[in-house]
C-alpha cells in the first residue's frame, strides 16, 4: 500500500451516477437488439466495465481484449495487441468500453482489429476523453466526462500501476 492519495478531480459519487446514466442510455438504444457483446479494454477498464455491465438492463456477454500503448509512465508509443477476444463476435452487436481516449490511437487500432471479426455492428463507449489531445478521427457513441490535459489516475487507471484501485478519479502530474 503505498500508493499515495491524489486530489479527488471526479468523485466516487459522480462517477456512479454518470454510469448509471450511460448504462441507461445504452439499454434504451439496444432495448430490441437481442444480446450486446462488452469488450472491455484491459487493463485500464476493468472497473468501469464491471459497473457499467451491472447496470444494463439488456443481454450482455462480456469479453476483454488487451493492448499495450504506454510503457510503464505516460508517454506514448505504438498500440500493440497483448490479448485478442476469446468468443466469436461474427454478427453480434459489439460495444467497445474504454477507460480513457487520449489520442484515440487506441480506439482506432481496435476498431479496425475488431471490425475484421465481422460483428452486426460496433460501437464505442469511454469513461473519460481527453478531447484536445485526440487527433485520430474516430465517433465515440458513448462518453462519461470529457476532460483536459492531465493524467488522471484510480478506478481503474494507473500510473506506472499506481493507483488503480483508487475508488474516485484522481490526477496526477507524471515525472517522466
Ligand atoms: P490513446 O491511444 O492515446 O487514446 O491512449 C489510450 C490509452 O492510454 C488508455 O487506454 C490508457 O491506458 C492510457 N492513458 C491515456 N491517458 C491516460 C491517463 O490520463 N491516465 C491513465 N492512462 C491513460
Amino acid at each position: 500500500m503505498s500508493d499515495t492519495q491524489p486530489p479527488v478531480m471526479i468523485a466516487e459519487s459522480d462517477i456512479r451516477e454518470r454510469v448509471a446514466e450511460l448504462a441507461g442510455k445504452i439499454s434504451a438504444d439496444y432495448a430490441d437488439k437481442g444480446e450486446l457483446v462488452l469488450i472491455g479494454v484491459l487493463k485500464g477498464a476493468f472497473i468501469f466495465l464491471a459497473d457499467l455491465a451491472r447496470n444494463l438492463t439488456i443481454p450482455r456477454a462480456i469479453e476483454f481484449i488487451a493492448v499495450s500503448s504506454y510503457g510503464t509512465g505516460s508517454k506514448s508509443g505504438a498500440v500493440r495487441l497483448v490479448m485478442d477476444v476469446r468468443g466469436s463476435i461474427e454478427g453480434r452487436h459489439v460495444l467497445i468500453v474504454e477507460d480513457i481516449v487520449d489520442t484515440g490511437n487506441t480506439l482506432g487500432y481496435l476498431i479496425g482489429i475488431l471490425e475484421s471479426h465481422n460483428p452486426a455492428s460496433i460501437r464505442t463507449c469511454t469513461l473519460l476523453h481527453k478531447a484536445n489531445h485526440t487527433k485520430v478521427d474516430i465517433d465515440i457513441d458513448y462518453i462519461g466526462f470529457e476532460i483536459g490535459d492531465e493524467w488522471v489516475v484510480g478506478y481503474g487507471l494507473d500510473y506506472a500501476e499506481q493507483n488503480r484501485t483508487l475508488p474516485y478519479i484522481g490526477n496526477v502530474t507524471p515525472t517522466d
